[in-house]
């Protein structure tokens, strides 16, 4: 039995969260993979979300933090901001990081639309500070056909990928939203104070070529992995940043490309006044190519496309092992649907050898029957889970 070299929860709590309204659940301190299996509505997807919550953001849901809070029955179809009484709700997680054991608590107060971090009983306004211990990537259906849909959640997909590896992402992204919503509205609503403009021009030149740098460098330490295939049976896949800054920074200093976008963003301040669109990071997108079958993905199967983003986060984990010792957690929701079963199996023995927690989720037990005495099982009905069996 493997023990933890690296990251694993040996402990998770959920109070009032999405359906539970509490559930314990106590884990082997080993890094086996754990399988959730289920009905429909069980609650699978809502314990990975959950976990998705100790790390920095809003989750693999990308949820607005009232959604997530337990409604009663009778109150779920109604959304969050009418009428219902907000709930507080939390995760808890005594985990064994790479830093020793630590546990770990988020959710929030009633009412508050913020989300409260505690670290060993301290409390924190900073949730890279949550980075130190854990680090997570997930993939969920709602990514099945990520390359033929928006590039919103591309880009989503990209930036938890950048965020896994550099901790400082997340909040530079968040802080680069937020001075653009407010450097928007200014101009949408005709207030040209010259010094406030160009106070938020500074944010957004500071952290957008931040940001920019940061996923040209993620996207090459990817790549570098992806070129040594883990199997025959995951493609490899090669990713292309289209992004404005992005593409400067490929062939210029980035001082360079911090001036010009300041002096773009100081000519698009009439244009987006009329209600015209700035393109930045904000913008960028990227494009993956199946190399085997040079295609890009978004003309891939189904079942190619994820094997594309399985090779992906497979790279991605082992450039974070080679080069900061971390190996963060991995949350596969679905993890065998559009998979054929010798995908799936040498996907399974890839993931059983991992030095840290990987948790699955299906609705099918008999697809995860090859991890026999690797894994351990639990039943979820009706948001109970219950340990089926330890190998
Ligand atoms: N805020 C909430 N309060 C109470 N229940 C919720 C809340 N949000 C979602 N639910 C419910 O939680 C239940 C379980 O959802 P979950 O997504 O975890 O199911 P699942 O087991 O993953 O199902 P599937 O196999 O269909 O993906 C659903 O019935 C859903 O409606
Ligand atoms: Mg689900």
């Amino acid at each position: 039995m493997a023990f933890f070299e690296k990251t694993g929860i040996t402990h998770l709590r959920l109070v009032n969260f999405r359906s539970y309204a509490r559930l314990d659940l106590t884990l082997e301190p080993t890094c086996m993979p754990i399988v959730l299996t289920g009905h429909n509505g069980a609650g699978k997807t809502n314990i990975l979300e959950a976990i998705s919550f100790l790390t920095p953001g809003r989750g693999l849901r990308s949820a607005r933090l009232t959604d997530v809070a337990r409604r009663e029955n009778a109150d779920i179809s109604l959304p969050s901001d009418v009428g219902v009484l907000p709930v507080r709700w939390s995760v808890a997680a005594q985990i064994i990081s790479p830093l020793g054991k630590v546990s770990i608590g988020t959710g929030t107060q009633d009412g508050s639309d913020r989300r409260q971090i505690r670290i060993d009983g301290k409390q924190t306004t900073k949730q890279a500070d949550l980075s130190q211990y854990i680090r997570c990537l997930w993939l969920t259906p709602a990514q099945d056909r990520l390359f033929c849909g928006d590039p919103v959640s591309r880009r989503r997909f990209l930036d938890r990928l950048v965020g896994a590896f550099d901790a400082t992402h997340a909040t530079r992204l968040s802080d680069y939203n937020t001075a653009l919503k407010q450097w928007n509205s200014l101009l949408r609503e005709g207030r040209f104070d010259t010094a406030w403009l160009e106070g938020l021009e500074a944010q957004l030149v500071a952290n957008g070529v931040a940001i920019a740098a940061s996923r040209l460098d993620v996207v090459s330490r990817i790549q570098n992995y992806l070129a040594v295939a883990e199997s025959d049976l995951f493609p490899t896949a090669e990713i292309h940043l289209t992004g404005i800054l992005e593409k400067e920074l490929q062939t210029q200093a980035a001082v360079d490309v911090e001036d010009m976008f300041a002096l773009r963003l100081k000519q698009a301040r009439k244009v987006c006044a009329e209600g015209g669109n700035l393109t930045g990071p904000h913008t960028a997108d990227f494009t993956v190519i199946h190399q085997q079958k040079n295609r890009d993905a978004g003309l891939c199967s189904t079942g190619e496309q994820k094997a594309l983003l399985l090779s992906i986060i497979l790279a991605e984990m082992r450039a974070m092992m080679q080069e900061q010792g971390l190996s963060p957690l991995l949350l596969l929701d679905e993890v065998a649907a559009h998979l054929d079963s010798r995908r799936r199996n040498v996907l399974f023995d890839i993931l059983a050898q991992r030095p840290a927690q990987v948790w699955m989720t299906g609705t099918d037990e008999s697809a995860f029957t090859y991890l026999t005495g690797r894994a351990s099982f639990f039943d979820v009905e009706e948001s109970q889970v219950h340990l089926q069996q330890v190998a």
